[in-house]
């Protein structure tokens, strides 16, 4: 391999950029440097989601388009949650492909590169039986100022419907003190959020004497000296314990958003999908977070069209987002996914109603967030800055219960606000942000 230039394309959730974040940086470690461009690379990779069939789709028109550039020397590589649920397959499928690596292998990361520079034409890392996590000094980070730690790799729980628990293996939680010194060593280089990362955080059990849980851990993060915001993601309802509620209520520092996927509102929908909570156990959790002392914002994920979601069922779901008005949600017709239970299911939902739900459920939702947001004008937030809209002449900012507040500011001067932490008063509010300007910071 000559230059040894590498591009790197990350599809699907927080997990995988975070990963790529690591093998980007193991990459530089070994002397590669990074190009924009799948032309000018050497090694071509794509770090891939499985979790919706159009997700996985993505990543064979990617190679399809490249097919032609193969044999002139480029090497591709396809990591992530594709490459552990097709495996081999890819090679049949896209013949130019020398790199197929799942998650749960990158720890091997520098020895597969060690065999692919050698011209080896078939490297694969497929294996699921380890208990590593994929702990490296070499991240590189995209954002300077919020950074995500992984606490947590896998998920033992087996959702009818998804396909991680096969892409990403067994729960592999790290020590505490790993997680600690990384979220020191951030504090210190200057990043001031921190992001908590799983596929599911609250089964997060301390390997090392320690034995710390989920709660502990949130509350020892947001006592680091430097760091102002703690983010975490992702929770599931059914590990999701009241005294992590206490921590966030004891210490501002952690930020008041609570993603907490429910899927369903109806309890029958819920046990065929194997969730393992009823709609009224999920409402005890929505009801300890409402009670909070600080103002929590809540958000979610849906599925609509699972096999068998009967009107009733879908009205259920439609009227859980009346009693919990989330403050955003991520809605999704079912998709079916190899290796998983659903596939199996009857009395699927044609494509066209799947379609119509979740019309309908969005409209609902849009409604709520109009309201929501509205509400909040006249209200003064503390944002951190992260960008700007030079067209519009605002700052991008993100506010603790994770919305979108862009703002005005009167005396810039030039000088860039990205990174630093600003207050800001509500003038406007739309469905998906806010719109104000700067004030005077207050304490
Ligand atoms: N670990 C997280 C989920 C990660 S996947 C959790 O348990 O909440 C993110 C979201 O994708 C899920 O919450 C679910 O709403 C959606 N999803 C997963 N598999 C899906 C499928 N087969 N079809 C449609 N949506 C799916
Ligand atoms: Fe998938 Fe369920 Fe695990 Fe979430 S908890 S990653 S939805 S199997
Ligand atoms: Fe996709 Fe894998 Fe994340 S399937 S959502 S990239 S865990």
């Amino acid at each position: 391999m000559t230059g040894k230039a590498f591009y790197i394309e990350t599809f699907g959730c927080q997990m995988n950029a975070h990963d790529s974040e690591k093998v980007v940086g193991t990459l530089l470690a070994k002397g590669y440097s990074q190009v924009d461009t799948p032309e000018a690379a050497d090694l071509v990779l794509y770090n891939t989601c499985s979790i919706r069939d159009k997700a996985e789709q993505k990543v064979f028109n990617r190679l399809q388009n490249f097919k032609r550039a193969a044999g002139k020397g480029k090497v591709f590589g396809v990591l992530g949650c594709v490459a552990q649920q097709e495996g081999e397959k890819i090679f049949e499928r896209a013949p130019h492909v020398s790199l197929v690596a799942g998650s749960a292998s990158y720890t091997r990361l520098p020895e597969m590169l060690v065999q692919l520079e050698a011209g080896n034409r078939r490297v694969t890392g497929l294996s699921l039986d380890t208990d590593e996590t994929f702990d490296t000094p070499f991240t590189r980070r995209d954002n300077p100022h919020r950074a995500y730690i992984t606490i947590i790799e896998g998920c033992d729980k087996s959702c009818a419907y998804c396909v991680v628990p096969f892409t990403r293996g067994p729960e592999r939680s790290r020590t505490s003190e790993s997680v600690m010194a990384e979220a020191r060593r951030l504090a210190e280089a200057g990043y001031t959020e921190i992001q908590l990362l799983g596929q599911n955080v609250n089964s997060y059990r301390d390997p090392s004497p320690a034995g710390w849980d989920f709660a502990t851990l949130l509350a020892r993060t947001g006592e680091i000296p430097g760091i102002r915001r703690v983010r975490y993601t992702t929770s599931h309802p059914r590990d999701f314990v009241k005294a992590i509620v206490d921590a966030m209520d004891a210490n501002p520092v952690l930020c008041n958003h609570v993603h907490l996927p429910v899927q369903s509102g109806s309890s029958r929908i819920l046990a065929s999908m194997q969730r393992l909570y009823t709609r009224d156990q999920y409402m005890q959790r929505i009801a300890w977070i409402k009670n909070a002392r600080r103002n929590m914002a809540l958000t979610t994920d849906i599925i609509v069209g699972f096999p068998g979601e009967t009107e009733a069922d879908f009205e259920e779901t439609l009227k859980l987002l009346d009693e919990v008005q989330y403050d955003s949600l991520f809605s999704f017709k079912y998709s079916p996914r190899p290796n998983t239970a659903a596939l199996a299911m009857e009395d699927k939902i044609p494509e066209e109603e799947k379609t119509r739900r979740l019309m309908i459920l969005n409209e609902k939702q849009r409604a709520i967030q109009i309201r929501r947001n509205t509400e909040l004008i006249g209200a003064v937030e503390e944002v951190l800055v992260e960008g700007r809209h030079e067209a519009l002449g605002q700052w991008i900012g993100r506010t603790s219960q994770n919305r979108t507040l862009n703002f005005t500011h009167p005396d810039a001067g030039g000088a860039s606000l990205v990174g630093q932490y600003m207050h800001a008063r509500v003038t406007r509010s739309g469905p998906n942000s806010l719109a104000g300007e700067s004030v005077a910071n207050v304490v």
